[in-house]
């Protein structure tokens, strides 16, 4: 018999050193389905700092190289407590960390799909357009890049880096570059339901969870709206 809904989370950019799992723990919270991870589980940069309240660990003070430093990584990642609850709670849908855009997908309905992005360490909710320098271009699909887990701790750069480009995409219909967190979704034949989950914070170990926005996708109506 087939399932009357799916609900599951999109998660991303995980860098262990960028601060605590907080985001992990808030996921605990939900009764999921699936947890999709959409790459950067893991990073293979020299760990000479963290943001966890805890000196750099020793023996991550040079990029992984070879199968023995990238095992080493994994481990250090997966010692993780809110991570490894989050591996014992929910399935997780993995696709390689490659530090490129790793395109999830999920066709709600084959005429109105929705991008399920990330890897960005920022948020976006986008119409896309067969033809973006068209202004009259009709909406036929909508991307959600989800926030990254961590990376890049509680202040970034990349609010005052993106931001100034929005007034000029008018496609794009929510940015926030400077908080970390995920999306979270339920999926029917009729609806798609998303919220936009934000931290507190990432490198206070008690940082919590709150929904920034929420977001509806209708079938056979291209494009997001607000919930
Ligand atoms: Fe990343």
């Amino acid at each position: 018999m087939l399932a009357d809904k799916i609900r599951f989370a999109f998660v991303t950019c995980q860098d262990w050193p960028s601060g605590h799992y907080t985001a992990y723990r808030d996921l605990l919270h939900n009764d999921l389905d699936l947890v999709c991870h959409l790459g950067d589980y893991t990073y293979e940069y020299a760990i000479d700092s963290t943001r966890r309240g805890i000196p750099a660990p020793t023996g991550f003070e040079e990029e992984c190289r070879d199968l023995r430093t990238y095992r080493l990584r994994h481990t250090l990642y997966k010692l993780d407590p809110d991570l490894q609850a989050a591996h014992a709670r929910f399935p997780f849908a993995v696709i390689w960390d490659d530090h490129e855009v790793a395109n999830d997908y999920s066709g709600v309905a084959p005429e109105n799909p929705v991008f399920l992005t990330g890897d960005w360490h920022s948020t976006f909710v986008n119409d896309l357009k067969l033809d973006f320098k068209d202004p009259r271009a009709r909406t036929v699909a909508t991307e959600f890049v989800t926030p990254a887990i961590t990376t890049g701790g509680d202040s970034t750069p990349y609010g005052p880096y993106y931001a100034p480009m929005v007034p000029y995409n008018p496609h794009i219909k929510y940015y926030e570059g400077d908080r970390r967190g995920y999306f979270k979704a339920t999926i029917t034949p009729e609806l798609m339901e998303l919220d936009l989950r934000f931290m507190t914070s990432v490198e206070d170990a008690d940082g919590t969870g709150y929904t920034e926005r929420s977001f509806v996708v209708e079938n056979g109506v291209p494009g997001a709206r607000p919930a």
